[in-house]
This record gives C-alpha cells, structure tokens and sequence, in this order.
C-alpha cells in the first residue's frame, strides 16, 4: 500500500504541474484486460510465451461472468490458484486472439500502381510489386460482434477496415499507419487511408485522444503524434476539402491534448518556454508486458515501482520502447525517466502539426484560427532554438529537465525539425549534414542506426529502423542543398540494399534490422522476438523506391556513383576506337 500512496503523492506532484486537481481515474477500468487480481495471476503464471497474448483473448461470457467464477475459483483454492486450475479457467472463458478480426483484402488494392514503372532495376520494380501485395495480407476487418458485445473485447471497435503493421501487432498503432498511409497513397489505396483516417478521428471523438494502439489496455498512452500530417498527406493526394472541413475540429481537440496533457514549462536562464514531453500519469504494469513489468520493478524498492510504470508506459507513448535513450543515471531500463525529457522528435512533430493546421484553417477561411497556430508555432521554434538546438555540433538534442543539459548523444530523431520542415535554412542544412559525418553516421552502409549505444534494448545499436531512416533522410532529401541531397539519395541506398537482401535471402519484410552484421539481419533485442510483416518498413522502402527509382540499384556492394560508371565507359570506348 506504500506503494500506492507513495502513486498518488508523484501524480499529485505532476499534476500539479500540469494544472490539474489531482490524481486521475485511469482511461480504462476494466478488470481483466488493464487491472485486478484476475489479470495478475494470469499473467504471473505465464501461461503464454508473450504477455499481449492474454489481454488480447476475448471472453466467452461476460465480464461479470468471468470476474464472479474468478472469484469463486480463488476463494476454492484459498488465494492460490495452481497453474492447471488457471489454464482450464482461461481456456473455459476466453477465446483465442484474432478471431475478432479477419483478414480483409483492400477493395481499392489494384495490380501494379502506376510507380512501379518509375523503378529502372528490374529486381527492385519486382521486389516493389511484392512489397504492394503485402497490402492484402495485411488487411483487417473487425467483426460485427466487437461492435454488439464490445465489453467481451480488449479490442476497440472501429467502424472501418485498417492495415495492421504484422506480427504480433494485430490490431491498429498509432504512428505506425502514417508511414504505413505514405507506402498505401503510392499503391493508389486513398479509400483505404480514408478509413483509416476516419478510425483515428473516432478515437479522438469517443477519448479524447489516440491511444497507443487498438486495444483498452493502450488507452492509458497516445504515440507519437502524427494525425495532422497523416491528415495532410491525404488531402495532398484527394484535394477533398470537404473531409478537412467536417473533421477540422477534430485535428484541434488532438493538439490540444498534447497541449493539455503533455505539456511542460521550463523556466531557463531566467526565460520561461513550453514545449512537449511524453508523460502518462498512470502506475500498474502494463497489461500486455505484465510479468517483464512486475519483476523488473521488484529489482527497485517498493516505493519506486508505481513511478517506473508510468515511466515505462510513457516509454510505449514515445514509440522507443525501449531505448538508453530514455536512461537517466545508468544503463538500465529500470532507469527510464522519460518524464524528464524533453525529446526532439516530439517537439518536431507538434511543430509541423501547428504548421500544417495553421494552413488547414486558412485553407477554410479560419484566419484567427491559422494566426493562433502559427504564434504557438513561433513560440515553439523559439523554445526549440534555445534549448534543443546546438550551433557548435549543428544538431538538435533532447534537453533533460532536472540538469538542465542537452544529452549530446546521437540518435536519428536528432535531426527530425528538419523532417518536419519546422527549420530548413541552409545553413541549418549544412551544420546537419556536418554534424551526421562527424558522426560518422555515413559510414553504416546498412542503415542508420537508432543509437551509438550498445544494450539489450530494441531501440539502440545495432539495430536500425524505418522510420528512423525516414527522420533523417526526408529532411535531407527535400532540402535545397544538392550536397545534402546526396547525402539521403545514398543513405536510402543503403537502407533499400539491406532490406532487399534480407528480403532475398528470407522473403519476408521486419519491423527492425540488424546492420552490425555483413548483410544486415533482422533485428533482435527487446522484450520480443523480431516481427515479420510489416507495416511501416513496407511503406519507407515503397517511398525510397518511388523517389528514387531511376538510381536505386540491387546490386550489392559498395557502388562507383553512376557518373563514374559513365566516365569508365568513355575511357573504354577510347581504348578501342
Ligand atoms: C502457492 O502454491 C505454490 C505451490 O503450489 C507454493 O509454492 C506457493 O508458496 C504458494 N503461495 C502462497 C502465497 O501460498
Ligand atoms: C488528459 O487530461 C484531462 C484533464 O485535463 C483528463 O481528464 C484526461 O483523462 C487526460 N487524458 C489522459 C489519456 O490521460
Ligand atoms: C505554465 O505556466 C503558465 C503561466 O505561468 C500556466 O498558465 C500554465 O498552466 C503552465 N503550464 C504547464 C503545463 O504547467
């Protein structure tokens, strides 16, 4: 109970801190898929290799059903329920995951969009048109009963069919279907972005907020928000006004939670700014990692572990779960304080958020509305200048609250303000590509890694991810520097060659990937084994293929550029004429 109180004082304190009046009803109450007795013995005994496998068993009866013969099958035991006794229980009353979807083939999925042509290699225009079937697979369709029944569901019941990211992850994520929508605008599926984007704004309607992912037990945390730009990219490819136009609010009500939620000020060399944080109020293990939760916390006095939940969900909030970023003090997860972090990709997200909803509302007619956005936006550069921005290494860095001080360590998300446009002057442009060769970054011919620093978690070296490539490559890439510009044509190089090799030799697409190795590898470390499918990576190779389709090659192997190929031609061309 110490525990608990000790809960109650920390969300006090940041309560506080955040305006609010106090301790805070968790967004989900449920008592088998987010809290209770039933939930932790279940998850205790270990019945399933992977916690997310219990909390995502429908029931066969209801709740109250359920919980009433829990209790009777603990009070028959005397609190101690053997392992067999519990394997019957939950094979008596729940149902295995993934029965209340079903596979769901795209009704817009057409053979070979137009793109595909602009790739020149024929392996990669192969590979390519792979990568634009996997949408079939990854199609899903919730069933009517989530809708009729939904207290018999962890899942959240939306209305329209989505594109799951694979593996284990069954169900919608948040950040994940933006790069997901990018891959799915290039295989002309808007139908299917259309629903997907209408799924999210439901969310935002019924909660408040997006969770993590489709499920209760994710409403307790949001991902990184990137609703406005997932927006923005549909119109860019629709023009329809008229979906902006009725769900315009909408958009607002999303930033404002984050504003509301997650905001923080820091007052610095006698200044004060706000900027965003990854912040959730709520203690508990979570329900799909419970038992890593609950012994890792028992390495901590009893007084420490209610903060290190809501450190760790705050960890699930930031996508980087887990990572050294998010380490304070040592170079154990037990040490997450991301609380106390002020992160640039975060704060680069909103920024381009408050920009594309400024144009949305003058697009509208909305001129108070734009003026708003953009002078929370200068407010935002501004802060992001004078805390994040590091003239002398030419890069970005997350602040830490307590110290006061910039981590100066390297991680991709560094140099997302200028992924997000929210700075782009050359000279910004210039300290950047700087900054990534004093880094040595280019010389990780598989891909950017996530960090320079080795450990056990999935978001550090050496494992690299998509999205991260696309952090630093897009900005780069879009920049009117031509050095720059070279710079990503050769980094998404490098990233195509290793997810293409990989393809090659396994035939399948994964979350992450190992590049500390010749060939590059699917990526390990964790609290999972590497997931196959999938989602985002599908959807930054189809975009690097697409932009870049008339240089990319398969062939592996560091490459003469292209122009030294000419120049070799001309030489033999003169020897023998
Ligand atoms: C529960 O039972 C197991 C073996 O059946 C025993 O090892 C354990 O000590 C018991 N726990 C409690 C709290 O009684
Ligand atoms: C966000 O904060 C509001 C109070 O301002 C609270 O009612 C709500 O539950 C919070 N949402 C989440 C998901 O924590
Ligand atoms: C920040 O400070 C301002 C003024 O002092 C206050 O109105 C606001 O609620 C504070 N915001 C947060 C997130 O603490």
């Amino acid at each position: 109970m110490q525990g608990v109180s000790r809960m109650l004082q920390l969300v006090f304190l940041l309560g506080l801190e955040l305006g609010l009046e106090g301790a805070l009803p968790p967004p989900c109450d449920s008592q088998i898929y987010c809290t209770g007795e039933l939930l932790r013995q279940v998850q205790m005994a270990k019945l399933f290799q992977d916690d997310k496998h219990f909390v995502d068993m429908p029931l066969t009866k209801a709740p109250d059903q359920v919980l009433s013969d829990f209790n009777e099958l603990l009070h028959s035991s005397g609190g101690n329920i053997s392992q067999d006794h519990l394997k019957t229980f939950v094979n008596e009353h729940f149902k295995d995951p993934g029965e209340e979807m079903e596979t769901w083939i795209p009704e817009d999925w057409k053979p070979s969009p137009k793109f595909l042509q602009s790739i020149s290699d024929s392996r990669l225009q192969a590979w390519a048109e792979d990568l634009h079937n996997i949408w079939k697979k990854l199609g899903r369709k919730m069933k009517l009963d989530v809708s009729n029944q939904p207290d018999r569901y962890s899942l959240i019941y939306v209305a329209h069919p989505f594109v799951v990211p694979g593996g284990r992850f069954i169900e919608f994520y948040y950040w994940d279907s933006y790069w997901v929508i990018e891959g799915l605008l290039l295989s002309d599926m808007a139908g299917t972005v259309k629903g997907m984007l209408q799924n999210f704004l439901d969310m935002v309607k019924r909660y408040g907020h997006i969770p993590n992912g489709g499920r209760v037990y994710y409403l307790q945390r949001s991902q990184p928000p990137l609703l406005t730009l997932m927006m923005d990219r549909y119109l860019a490819y629709t023009d329809d006004l008229t979906f902006l136009r009725e769900n315009i609010g909408i958009l607002d009500l999303e930033l404002d939670f984050w504003m509301r939620n997650k905001s923080v000020n820091i007052s610095h060399e006698g200044k004060n700014y706000i900027l965003n944080r990854y912040y959730v109020p709520y203690g508990g293990p979570r329900p799909e990692s419970y038992s890593k939760d609950q012994e890792l916390a028992e390495l901590l006095p009893e007084d420490a572990r209610e903060s290190l939940w809501s450190e760790l969900k705050a960890g699930g909030e930031s996508g980087w779960d887990f990572s050294s970023r998010w380490f304070v003090g040592s170079n154990y997860l037990f040490d997450t304080k991301i609380s106390r972090v002020v992160p640039v990709d975060l704060n680069a997200f909103l920024c381009q958020a408050e920009e594309l909803l400024a144009n949305f509302h003058t697009k509208l007619g909305n001129t108070n509305m734009a003026q708003n956005y953009l002078a929370a936006q200068a407010q935002r550069k501004a802060a992001m200048k004078a805390l994040l921005w590091n003239d002398i290494l030419g890069s970005w860095f997350d602040f830490h609250l307590e110290t006061g001080k910039q981590n100066r360590a390297f991680y991709p998300s560094n140099l997302s303000p200028l992924w997000a446009g929210c700075f782009s002057d050359l000279d910004t442009v210039r300290k950047n590509v700087k900054y990534l060769e004093d880094n040595k970054i280019l010389t990780y011919s598989h891909g950017i890694p996530a960090s320079l620093q080795i450990s056990d978690q999935q978001w550090d070296f050496p494992n690299a991810w998509a999205p991260l490539q696309d952090l630093v490559i897009k900005g780069l890439a879009d920049s009117g520097s031509a050095q720059a510009q070279e710079v990503a044509f050769q980094l998404a190089q490098n990233w195509i060659r290793t997810n293409f090799a990989v393809y090659q030799k396994n035939k399948a697409m994964y979350e992450k990937y190992d590049i500390s190795t010749d060939t590059g590898e699917p990526g390990g470390g964790g609290e999972y084994k590497v997931q196959e499918g999938f989602g985002w990576t599908n959807g930054v190779a189809l975009q690097y293929l697409a932009r870049y389709g008339n240089r990319l090659t398969s062939r592996s192997g560091p490459m003469l550029p292209s122009t030294s190929w000419l120049l070799l031609a001309l030489l033999l061309l003169g020897l023998f004429c």
